[in-house]
């Protein structure tokens, strides 16, 4: 069984696609489909993209039309908390961001084999990359990942791979772990600027101009999507664990570990809006995955758990090898401590500037390697 467009919409297609043609004559083919994606060392990476539903809907539909695996990992992208609950409402017109796995090869990079779209009778191309992905990729990108050469015969039943814009580039810049960044598909919003939008995400607004090719700041359109490359966290999860590298986005959250850790990527204002330090904790009320209970989270002899910090002590998250979870343990001379806590002991506060205390001196900006070495003033 055969659906076709409407003859109103072909017409217009029609034209869309002469122009099309006419264009695709002059662009390189490789920048036709996702973000541009060449620098990359490894071809695949976890990102973002904004959706914005046209209907009301709930977080379990939005999860299985863009084929999201692990809930979690929806309710982190966007900060909500770990209870949500899958059936929560999610109002049309609001913006979500879906996480999402991409995959780069021929110098761009696109969502790898999902979302997977079934065609429903009454659907056209046009109208799944318009009304069901509210414009998120066209209707000749959904033709040319599926081979289709005629965009106007589909059949009912058939599975569509949803071809979304990513990258998984280093991009250099304000990023902190070795110019490593989560790419996220930004939708404009009417009257936004570049200026607005690299102040929001806290990137430089050159960056965010060269990277989407902008020589004009002006010429934003509302409905666009900009490759925003968001600061990720650094941390000391090393090459030996199997969440490596543990790459989580500023102003999201991740679990790993068998779902039994959260890692929360966040400014920390207590030392500076620019320090960027994962900060890990077991996950509460999460029902571990793969295994029937968690392993330990505690720092070996040291009474705290992964996430606590007592005086100038700190338990930290290190990563996790065959269900053994790996943690780092840290104190520093009370004299430097001291310094940063004072005036605020005993207060939440002074845990947390514990913690940025360790993070600020005590670990070299980049991949877990210590700033110091063994006999560092810093460090007991
Ligand atoms: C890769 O891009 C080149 C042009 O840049 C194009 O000719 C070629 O068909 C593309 N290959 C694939 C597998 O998409
Ligand atoms: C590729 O990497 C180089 C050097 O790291 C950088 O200057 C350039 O901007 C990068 N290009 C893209 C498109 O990421
Ligand atoms: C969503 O926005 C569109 C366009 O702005 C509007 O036509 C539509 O009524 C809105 N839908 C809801 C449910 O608010
Ligand atoms: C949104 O609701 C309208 C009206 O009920 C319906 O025609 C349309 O198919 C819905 N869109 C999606 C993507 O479900
Ligand atoms: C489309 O065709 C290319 C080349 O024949 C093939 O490598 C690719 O797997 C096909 N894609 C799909 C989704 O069938
Ligand atoms: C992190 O994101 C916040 C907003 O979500 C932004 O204000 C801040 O500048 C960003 N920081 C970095 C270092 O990217
Ligand atoms: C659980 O195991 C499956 C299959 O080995 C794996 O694909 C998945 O990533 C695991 N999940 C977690 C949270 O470790
Ligand atoms: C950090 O905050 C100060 C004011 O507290 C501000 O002047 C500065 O621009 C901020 N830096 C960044 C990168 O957001
Ligand atoms: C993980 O466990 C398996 C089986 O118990 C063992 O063979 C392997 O060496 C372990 N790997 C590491 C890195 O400890
Ligand atoms: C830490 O304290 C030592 C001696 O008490 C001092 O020499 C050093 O400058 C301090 N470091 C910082 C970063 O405050």
């Amino acid at each position: 069984m055969r659906t076709t467009m409407e003859t109103r919409s072909s017409t217009s297609l029609l034209l869309i696609s002469l122009i099309f043609s006419f264009l695709s004559a002059l662009i390189v083919p490789s920048t036709a489909l996702g973000f541009t994606c060449i620098n990359t060392t490894t071809t695949s990476c976890e990102s973002l993209i904004d959706y914005i539903p046209p209907n009301d809907t709930t977080l379990v539909s939005i999860s299985s039309l863009f084929g999201v695996t692990n809930f979690y990992s929806l309710l982190g992208a966007n900060l909500f908390s770990l209870s949500t609950p899958s059936s929560q409402s999610f109002a049309a017109n609001d913006t979500i961001r879906i996480p999402f796995p991409c995959s780069c090869s021929n110098g761009s990079g696109i969502s790898d084999k999902v979302p997977m779209y079934t065609v429903k009778s009454g659907d056209s191309l046009d109208s799944i990359a318009t009304n069901v992905y509210s414009r998120l990729v066209t209707y000749q990108e959904i033709a040319q990942v599926n081979n289709i050469s005629d965009p106007s015969l589909i059949d009912i039943g058939q599975n569509l791979w949803i071809p979304l814009p990513c990258s998984c580039d280093k991009v250099n810049g304000n990023s902190i772990v070795e110019n490593q960044v989560v790419h996220y598909g930004h939708l404009v919003a009417k009257g936004s600027s570049v200026d607005q939008i690299a102040m929001e995400y806290g990137i430089d607004a050159n960056t965010l101009s060269e990277l989407n090719g902008i020589s004009n700041a002006n010429q934003l359109q509302a409905g666009q999507l900009l490759d925003v490359p968001l600061t990720v966290c650094d941390s000391v999860v090393g090459k030996g664990s199997e969440d490596y590298p543990l790459l989580v986005a500023n102003g999201t959250y991740a679990l790993t570990a068998y779902n039994c850790i959260q890692c929360k990527c966040q400014p920390n204002i207590y030392i500076s809006n620019i320090t960027m330090v994962l900060q890990c904790e077991p996950s509460q009320g999460v029902k571990p995955s793969n295994i029937s209970q968690c392993p330990s989270m505690e720092c070996s002899n040291s009474g705290l758990l992964i996430g606590q910090t007592s005086n100038c002590k700190v338990c930290d998250y290190a990563g996790y090898v065959n269900t053994t979870i790996l943690t780092s343990y840290d104190s520093f001379s009370t004299s430097n401590c001291s310094v940063l806590v004072k005036g605020l002991a005993g207060s939440a506060e002074a845990s947390k500037v514990a913690t940025m205390c360790f993070s600020a001196f005590g670990r070299e900006i980049g991949f877990g390697i210590p700033r110091f070495g063994g006999g560092s003033a810093l460090r007991q």
